[in-house]
């Protein structure tokens, strides 16, 4: 069933906890490839792009296993002699995270073969970043039928600046580094909490790594590493999402098993826009508001305004009061969600990169709306919520990608929402 009903008129209160962040999970199950045996995790969430992520590591040779029941956010993945060193386009098109298998399989093993990504609906993702770190590795690459052709005999620490702050980028870079020869120093590396998060776990495993989380990330290589466990750090996006779902209800809800440090950006817009936030260590508390003010967004790479959070708080913004002016600076096309918030009454003038919201409290209304993305699905969901009447969000598949059990959560919560045929 790809299409969610969402009735509007309720305020969400209560409590809510976030699942395992999606974008620390995938890398870190790619990260398995670097060491023989059998690795264990914790708070995995149920996700298709964890699916996705399990069936090309079976491609590859890998068991993975989920727990059942009370253990099904437990997820252990072996690790034994590859079968192959190819990563199919099947798989591959379906999730263009797997260029994550390349640093790690070339670092262990000196050889990959990887299907071009492609782009998808946010732009084009480019992945010249990644080859540009591999080859100053030391790493021959082709690129040939659409695919990565990478070959290593031993891969050798560099220095190495990447022009552009790239998450994946800086991930596959550091995950080749830990098992080059000698030191690797990534300038303007990301500081994206899931970077920290994987190499804890690299660490874990016993990899020498400092400075990660800050734009220089040293990393001393080492010949073997060795499986270990790690609990996946929460979901900092989808806590967001939790969040903006209670304000723009006007309730009173609170966000658990989540770390409030890593949204602060977040945090201090909607404080900016009048919202009362109490957080603590693990957990965030939004109080119910009736009127907020209309606050202008740049996204940026962390630690400032997520871009995984720019359509949702544009939701938020479209029945603020005043014009917010929304600029888009990490990917060339993530205004998918304008026109369909449109058709639900919001004003909204989109540009190249920036888009100008004219809030309008209580303005928008009921209508089908199409999902194109996965952030960009869970803004339709949160406008359906204040959206007088019922609002039919298709395409809903992107939602399961990046979200575990979200009309649950906000069911739970006292949403009416409601997965149709
Ligand atoms: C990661 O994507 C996340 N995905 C994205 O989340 C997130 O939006 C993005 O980081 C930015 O925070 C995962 O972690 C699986 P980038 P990634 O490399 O690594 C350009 C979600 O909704 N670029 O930091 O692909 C690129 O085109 C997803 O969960 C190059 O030009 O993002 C983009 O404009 C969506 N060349 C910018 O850099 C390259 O080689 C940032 O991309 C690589 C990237």
């Amino acid at each position: 069933m790809d299409k969610m009903l969402v009735t509007s008129g309720r305020v969400l209160n209560g409590t809510v906890a976030a699942s395992g962040a999606k974008n620390a999970a995938l890398p870190i199950l790619f990260s398995t490839l670097l060491a023989e045996g059998e690795h264990t995790f914790d708070n995995v969430p149920l996700l298709k792009d964890i699916d996705s992520t399990a069936e090309l590591l079976k491609s590859l040779g890998c068991e993975s296993i989920r727990g059942e029941g009370p253990n099904q956010h437990t997820f252990k993945v072996n690790v034994s002699k590859l079968k192959t060193f190819e990563a199919h386009y099947d798989l591959v098109r379906k999730m263009r995270a797997s260029i994550l298998c390349l640093g790690p399989m070339l670092a262990k093993y000196g050889e990959a073969t990887v299907s071009l990504p492609g782009g998808c609906a946010i732009g084009t993702r480019p992945i010249d970043l990644h080859l540009d770190a591999m080859k100053a590795l030391g790493a021959e690459i082709e690129l040939r039928d659409g695919y990565v052709f990478a070959k290593a005999k031993k891969l050798k620490g560099t220095t190495i600046l990447f022009e552009k702050t790239t998450v994946g980028g800086t991930e596959n870079l550091l995950m080749a580094a830990v098992l080059a020869e000698g030191k690797t120093i990534i300038e303007n590396a990301a500081k994206e909490p899931e970077i920290v998060d994987l190499a804890n776990y690299l660490i874990k495993m016993g990899a020498k790594i400092t400075g990660h989380g800050t734009s220089v990330i040293t990393v001393e290589g080492v010949d073997k590493l060795i499986p270990a466990r790690h609990s996946i750090m929460p979901d900092r996006i989808e806590a967001g999402t939790l969040l903006i779902a209670g304000a723009i209800t006007g309730g009173d809800v609170t966000v658990t098993k989540c770390q409030p440090h890593d949204l602060d950006a977040l945090i201090n817009k909607m404080k900016e826009s009048g919202f009362k936030i109490d957080v603590t260590e693990n957990s965030m508390r939004i109080h119910p508001l009736k009127r907020w003010k209309a606050v202008d967004i740049t996204t940026a790479p962390h630690p400032l305004f997520a871009t995984d959070l720019q359509a949702q708080f544009m939701a938020l913004m479209t029945v603020a009061e005043g014009t917010s002016v929304i600029s888009e600076t990490v990917f060339e096309n993530r205004f998918m969600h304008v026109t369909e918030l449109m058709r639900l009454g919001a004003d909204i003038t989109p540009k190249t990169q920036v888009a100008v919201v004219r809030g309008k409290p209580g303005g928008l209304s009921a209508a089908p709306v199409m999902a194109t993305d996965l952030r960009a699905s869970a803004s339709l969901v949160l406008a359906g919520l204040v959206a007088k009447g019922e609002t039919l969000v298709s395409r809903i598949y992107h939602l399961d990608r990046g979200y575990e059990n979200l009309e649950g959560k906000l069911i739970s919560l006292g949403a009416q929402v409601k997965r149709v045929p």
